[in-house]
């Protein structure tokens, strides 16, 4: 049984996907802790699975490496087999990339490397795109710019905005996120092949 740590800022409706998963006995994978850099309401979705929950508030460390640190600490305790950033809307630093690489997915809502960074849903529709969509990708010290795991196409309808276009791509992030922790689980996706191919 693959365990999992997830990490998320916000609502953590793609954090609630993947619980609801992992809560058929036939998922190969479990959800161990999810943790925030705030107090995220996703956090209501672990307590509702009985799931312990960690809150590293950025907002209280003097640097993003001394946040880093403790983040690293609080996922040493549970020592997972995987990390999900999962809507967690910061930066991580390298050395706590390093320590996880290539056991660290994130998840985005854009075709990569197409709109990378905070605002992929925005940026697509200010390039007036016909589509964009949703990605999954191991974690390296750039932004979104990890080896791509899964990916698909969402098209962009005449008359969306932000909120209706990313609604739109969710349901496509929480399958293709999954998915890729399914076959994670089962050893059909080898990230360590993944990651030492893409440095060739
Ligand atoms: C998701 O669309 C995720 O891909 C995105 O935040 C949303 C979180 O939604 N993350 C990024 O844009 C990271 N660059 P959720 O909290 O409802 O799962």
């Amino acid at each position: 049984m693959l365990t999992v740590a997830v990490l998320i800022s916000g609502t953590g409706s793609n954090l609630r996907a993947l619980l609801d998963a992992a809560a058929d006995p036939e998922f190969p994978a479990r959800v161990v802790v999810v943790g925030a850099d705030r107090e995220a309401d996703g956090f209501a979705h672990a307590e509702e699975y009985g799931i312990p929950t960690f809150m590293v508030p950025f907002a209280q460390f003097a640097s993003r490496e001394e946040w880093g640190t403790e983040l690293g600490a609080q996922l040493d305790v549970w020592r997972p087999d995987l990390v999900v950033l999962s809507g967690l809307m910061r930066l991580l630093p390298a050395d706590l990339v390093d320590a996880w690489s290539p056991r660290i997915i994130n998840t985005h809502p854009a075709y990569l490397p197409e709109f990378p960074g905070a605002h992929g849903v925005r940026d697509a529709l200010a390039a007036d795109v016909a589509q964009t969509g949703a990605s999954v990708i191991i974690v390296d010290n750039g932004v979104d710019s990890g080896p791509i795991l899964a990916q698909e196409r969402v098209p962009v309808l005449p008359g969306d905005d932000e909120h209706a276009l990313h609604e739109r791509i969710k349901p496509v992030e929480r399958r293709l996120l999954i998915d890729v922790v399914r076959r994670v689980a089962t050893g059909d996706l080898d990230l360590a092949a993944v990651s030492a191919s893409a440095q060739l």
